[in-house]
């Protein structure tokens, strides 16, 4: 792999047969590696009856058993890597709803390959050398800084380390440092326009260019709205700590049709949640990686529980994902219907007079759970018509019955990251 980033890599855009014969040969690599060097996966595979020599084609990857959170969990803290420690150079930890943080540890080839992956994608985007790249993801334990520092330093922008937090502090700097490129949530975002907006800012006198939005997910209807509100294009990173951090997958802005997956580095397959079966490109399920080049902490068939379903390749031959529709742990199942937070914003972001900050509230109602979508207006517009029009629309395209309420401007609190965007009130009521 080249060491430069500038630029198109040739294995962007290499035939079918060439990737897929590159990474048959890295996952043989990779299975040996955390078969010879991790207890953990030496005893699961074993337990399973398999061996890193059953595979002879990448199709054999389904002879081998997942890996969860859990094993992560029960290997807590540093039981996952598959190297002495002399060789970890950096850890990360995502903190998860409840209990232990789930740790991850890079060597320095590894943290290398996450820069490359990490540039690539900004590239994609369409940055530049001659960027400069404003990252307001949150430095520190969560991957985000750190992965999108590496990158864009790697691409040759010059970085804006802002990390997470002071709003008004975060405008200040994309009016003085006219930075063309924006890393940040997609919720963050929303709360940054609204920054812009109070201090008087025209958007359209702002160099930026390109947000790289990700680490949650966020509609297309949102990236209109992000699009139209600054005047950028707005793509869509994809990653996840387990397998790297973000730059696992990035959409690229010539076609802004979901992330394509860098999968010489990322081995994807979508499996049926229930049974585990892999199943065929196109189909909707859950999406599961394998590492390829890792070496610190390789992740074989790690279940994301994000769903999704491959498309063939657009602007590269690597496939793509389509937009996350949710995690199948934010699934809400509502009097028999299943509904994911995206498909309300959906709804929301139809709505004129409505602003896309919203919650969506769970309780229980006797026996039966109730939704109450709370949700803030942008103008002076009537709250019953504007609540009567979102529980029409909810109610005809997702199938159930919400209360709305109507929230004034800056009632609902707001995302200096990942937004919260659920409230269950269920549990010991
Ligand atoms: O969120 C890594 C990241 C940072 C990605 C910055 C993109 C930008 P974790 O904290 O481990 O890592 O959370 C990973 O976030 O399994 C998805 O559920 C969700 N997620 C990440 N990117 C997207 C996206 C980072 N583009 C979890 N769309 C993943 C939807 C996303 N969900």
């Amino acid at each position: 792999m080249s060491d430069s980033a500038i630029g198109l890599e040739a294995i962007e855009n290499a035939s079918v047969d060439e990737l897929r014969a590159l990474q048959l040969s890295r996952l043989k690599q990779t299975l040996q590696h955390v078969y010879a060097n991790s207890p953990v996966y030496r005893a699961k595979f074993d337990a399973h009856g398999v061996h890193p020599d059953d595979l002879h084609s990448l199709a054999d990857l389904a002879k081998f058993p997942f890996t969860t959170k859990a094993d992560l969990r029960d290997n807590y803290p540093f039981g996952m890597f598959c190297t002495p420690m002399e060789q970890i150079v950096r850890i990360h930890a995502s903190s998860g709803t409840t209990g232990k943080p789930t740790v991850v540890g890079y060597t320095q080839a590894d943290i290398d390959t996450w820069a490359q992956v990490g540039a690539r994608s900004i590239y994609a985007a369409g940055g530049r050398p001659s960027d400069k790249v404003h990252v307001a993801y949150g430095y520190g334990l969560f991957t985000g800084g750190l992965g999108a520092h590496y990158g864009a330093e790697r691409l040759g922008c010059a970085v804006i380390p802002m990390s997470g937090g002071q709003t008004e502090k975060q405008v200040q700097l994309l009016k003085d440092f006219d930075p063309d490129i924006i890393m940040v949530t997609p919720s963050y975002m929303l709360n940054i326009c609204d920054e812009v907006a109070r201090q008087g800012i025209d958007p359209n006198e702002l160099a930026l260019r390109v947000g790289i939005f990700g680490a949650e997910p966020w509609t297309g209807s949102m990236r209109q709205e992000l699009e139209q509100k600054m005047a950028i294009d707005a793509v869509d990173i994809y990653g996840l700590s387990e397998v790297m951090g973000p730059g696992v997958a990035q959409e690229c802005v010539e076609s802004k049709d979901g992330p394509t997956i860098w999968e010489d580095h990322f081995y994807p397959e979508i499996i049926n949640p229930e049974s585990g079966e892999v199943v065929a490109d196109g189909e909707q399920g859950e999406l599961v990686f394998t590492n390829l080049t890792k070496v610190g902490m390789p992740m074989i068939r790690y279940r994301t529980r994000d769903l999704t379903r491959l498309l063939p390749g657009s602007s590269r031959t690597m496939r793509r994902m389509d937009k996350i529709t949710g995690r199948s742990d934010d699934m809400l199942i509502i009097r028999g219907v299943n509904v994911f937070p995206t498909q309300i914003e959906e709804q929301i972001l139809r709505v004129d007079g409505l602003a896309p900050h919203y919650q969506i509230e769970l309780s229980k109602q006797g026996n039966l759970d109730a939704v109450t979508v709370r949700v803030e207006k942008s103008g002076a517009s009537d709250d019953a018509a504007l609540s009567r029009e979102l529980k029409h629309h909810i109610k005809s395209i997702i199938g159930i019955s919400a209360s709305v309420e109507i929230v004034a401007e800056n009632g609902l609190p707001r995302s200096e990251g990942k937004a919260q965007r659920v409230i269950d009130k269920r549990s010991g009521q």
